[in-house]
């Protein structure tokens, strides 16, 4: 369920039902409290194989004709029912989720299988094989094994805020970025076929496996170093960045502060150790619009006027605060699963919003420039959609 801590649930798929058909969804994980500490080794060079084969087949190209910041397998369902009989499995197969006869796969779908299942993100039982909680997308021309946007909760993140954040980051060849919060992989993987050197960190070593695999799938695995840890815990001693990246958890709750920013606050106070004077960052955050304007996250301008270096808050998607709205619902969630009653959690989270005044909340990317940018803090409209 959205709103819910980290865990390792993994949401069961039916044989025969496809995975993540729901309605687009959110994006809400917080930190666990054991992370296990490690960096990956090397994939075999059939996952690299398997992507150029997914070009020939056209994957790439189908996949290019969608919106990729909502991809939605319901509109993907469509066109692959009318793909001919012997590529529409291999559609079906990685893109839909669905279980498929084993043999209607090509050999460079066969030979990923170990790696897949080492993943964790591939079942295969007797003749048919499916993959588990996963499917294939390919946001920003990038390959990305991950949840499909739901409202469930998922290992696996990925969303609309996923791709937005890539959209907002700046990557310079030949910088060393840092991706912190990195689920599957995206912003890093992004920054390293951009000439970068990329480090990331997840606390949730299933993401970190299933980023290890698209690292391959995309041919820069040698770019991208990835750990399973808590936020700057794994990383060598002394190295500072050019670029931190961190699509954060942003759902407020008992984990993760009232105002969803205390993973936000835990990277602001070592930030400044790990960032080149001339580095910048760009992190997730929420916003909430009152009647007095936008009340940003608690940190946020105090670490501006701490380290001298500016900031830009560009406001993204619009989240409503009624009972209907996705926020509220995923609060009342968190909430319900502490024991309490799911309606009296969403009329408890509507009126709390009301006591502050708020009418609306929004997704922000926190641009924070270099030491020598200290321009006061700037607020930026974007041009944007709006949850339900
Ligand atoms: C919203 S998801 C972002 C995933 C990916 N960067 C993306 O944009 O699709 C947030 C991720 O932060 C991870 N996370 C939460 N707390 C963390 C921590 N303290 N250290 C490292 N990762 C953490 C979660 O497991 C989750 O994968």
């Amino acid at each position: 369920m959205i709103g819910s801590a980290f865990s390792t649930y993994r949401r069961p798929v039916a044989d025969g039902q496809s995975i993540g058909e729901e309605e687009p969804g959110n994006r809400w994980f917080m930190h666990s409290t054991s992370p296990s500490r490690f960096q990956v080794s090397a994939m075999p060079p059939s996952l690299e194989e398997l992507a150029r084969d997914l070009d020939a087949l056209g994957v790439s190209a189908f996949l290019a004709a969608f919106p990729d910041d909502r991809p939605r397998l319901a509109d993907w369902a469509g066109p692959i029912a009318a793909l001919p009989d012997d590529v529409r499995p291999i559609y079906e197969f990685l893109l839909l989720g669905r279980p498929t006869d084993r043999a209607l796969l090509p050999p460079s779908i066969h030979t990923c299988f170990p790696a897949l299942e080492e993943a964790a993100i591939l079942n295969s039982r007797g003749e048919t094989a499916q993959l588990a909680e996963a499917v294939l997308m390919r946001p920003t021309g990038l390959w990305l094994f991950a949840a499909p946007p739901s409202p469930f909760e998922t290992d696996l993140y990925f969303g609309a805020d996923s791709i937005q954040l890539a959209r907002h980051l700046d990557i310079r060849p030949g910088s060393a970025v840092l991706d912190l919060c990195s689920g599957t992989g995206l912003q890093a993987l992004l920054a390293a076929e951009r000439g970068a050197t990329a480090h990331a960190v997840e606390i949730n070593p299933v993401a970190t496996a299933v980023a290890r695999v698209n690292a391959a799938l995309n041919g820069i695995a040698d770019r991208v170093s990835l750990w399973s840890g808590n936020l700057f815990d794994p990383l060598p001693t002394g190295k500072v960045y050019d670029q931190v990246i961190a699509n954060i958890p942003f759902l407020p709750g008992a984990a993760n502060g009232s105002d969803g920013f205390d993973v936000g606050r835990e990277i602001l106070r070592e930030l400044p150790s790990w960032l080149a004077p001339d580095g910048t960052a760009c992190l997730t955050a929420l916003a909430l619009t009152t009647a007095t304007g936008i009340v940003l996250p608690e940190g946020l301008r105090e670490f501006a006027d701490h380290t001298g270096r500016g900031m830009v808050v560009a406001l993204g998607e619009r989240w409503p605060v009624d009972a209907e709205s996705s926020l509220v619902q995923a609060l009342a969630d968190e909430a319900a699963d502490d024991g309490g009653d799911f309606s009296e959690c969403v009329e408890e989270a509507v009126q709390a919003f009301r006591r502050r005044d708020v009418i609306e909340a929004r997704t922000a990317f926190v641009h924070i420039g270099a030491v020598e940018d200290a321009s006061p803090i700037t607020i930026l409209e974007e041009a944007v959609g709006d949850r339900s």
